[in-house]
């Protein structure tokens, strides 16, 4: 059936400046990595796309290997864009990186300009695009000199084939070092890209500071990590589940397991009384940072996205509701 975007999408989503650029992202932004592939439902990816942008998420992140097989992810979009948002190009930001393993061979991984340039013309193929909104270097490579990897960036966008340059999962120092040769190319960082929830929280210790001197932006993966920030698995693991699907098992007697579990479970009590789920608290904390531009989610069904986005009904906390949240996270709020 052909698709005409609901006429309300702009209505309730919120837009974020990134950064000092011009660009703003939705507080909400939809990744592909798991549930877009070439083993997954195309109806039910097509699903997601149409309902994510009739909600105003007007951002869709992927990136060259996200599959199985690799690649198929941004086939399978660029497949859903040309039949549904073919029109809307203008309305979408399109992201891809390349960072992790692609292909055989010492060029088909890591930050070489060899690889970079390459992927990127891959992905592009891929998803049927002149152009991607935001290409990153999604890992940092201990061996290329970064001079190497961020020249990749600012000539991809100077070759109009990428609009704007993102990092991810860059250290607090290599981030600094990476806006520094970006700047002094005339391509500033717009974006960075790094693991960010409730029970990640390495970027406190410096890099979002980082970014705020710098006005890079920040969009933060995983903020559910992969689904554990929610009710599902309070009850055991659902076979349809991430966790289920994979083929493990979360572990019942191991301590680890436990521990997670039963701050979950406290921490449900606390979205509960804010009048929201565990998902929609784990997003709106994630969004709390006045330097986060987008909390970047994933999704297996159309009403986890409709979920998500209803978050940002509750995305203030009171100093009690967050001392809470950290005595919890802390470990020091036995029950
Ligand atoms: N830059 C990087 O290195 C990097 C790395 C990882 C991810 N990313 C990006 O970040 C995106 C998001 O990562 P992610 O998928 O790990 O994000 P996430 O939001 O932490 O987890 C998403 C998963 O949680 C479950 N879920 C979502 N909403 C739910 C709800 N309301 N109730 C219960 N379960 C719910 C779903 O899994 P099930 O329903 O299947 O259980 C869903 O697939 C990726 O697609 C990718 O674009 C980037």
């Amino acid at each position: 059936m052909s698709y005409l975007p609901a006429d309300t999408r702009y209505d309730a989503m919120r837009y974020n400046r990134c950064g000092r650029s011009g660009l703003k992202l939705p507080a909400i932004s939809l990744g592909l990595w798991y549930n877009f592939s070439g083993v997954d439902s195309l109806e039910n990816a097509r699903a997601m796309i149409r309902r994510a942008f009739d909600l105003g998420i007007t951002h869709f992140d992927l990136a060259n290997n996200y599959g199985p097989p690799p690649g198929s992810a941004e086939e399978n979009f660029g497949r859903i864009l040309s039949q549904d948002l073919a029109a809307y190009r203008d309305e979408l930001v399109i992201s891809s990186k390349a960072g992790y393993w692609m292909w055989p061979g010492p060029y088909g991984e890591w930050g070489s300009r060899k690889y970079l340039i390459a992927s990127l013309d891959q992905s592009l193929k891929r998803m049927g695009l002149e152009y991607v909104d935001i290409f990153y270097s999604h890992r940092p490579d201990p061996e290329t000199p970064l001079e190497e990897t961020m020249g990749a960036l600012d000539h991809m966008v100077r070759s109009g084939k990428a609009l704007y340059a993102g990092i991810s999962s860059y250290s607090l120092e290599q981030t600094r070092q990476a806006a520094q040769i970006l700047r002094a190319l005339g391509t500033p960082c717009l974006i960075h890209q790094p693991k960010y929830s409730m029970l990640h929280r390495w970027i406190e210790d410096g890099l979002l500071g980082v970014l705020a001197e710098e006005d890079i932006g920040c969009i933060a993966f995983s903020p559910l990590s992969q689904g554990l920030l929610t009710d599902k698995y309070l009850r055991g693991v659902p076979a349809d589940s991430r966790i289920g699907k994979s083929g493990e098992q979360l572990d019942w007697g191991d301590s680890a397991t436990q521990a997670i579990v039963a701050k979950v479970r406290q921490l449900n009590e606390i979205a509960q009384a804010r009048g929201q789920t565990m998902a929609q608290m784990a997003i709106a904390w994630v969004l709390r940072h006045p330097g986060m531009t987008s909390a970047l989610i994933g999704a297996s069904r159309p009403a986890q996205i409709e979920e998500a986005v209803a978050a940002q009904q509750n995305l203030h906390f009171t100093d009690e509701e967050l001392q809470a949240i950290e005595a919890i996270l802390a470990g020091n709020n036995p029950q």
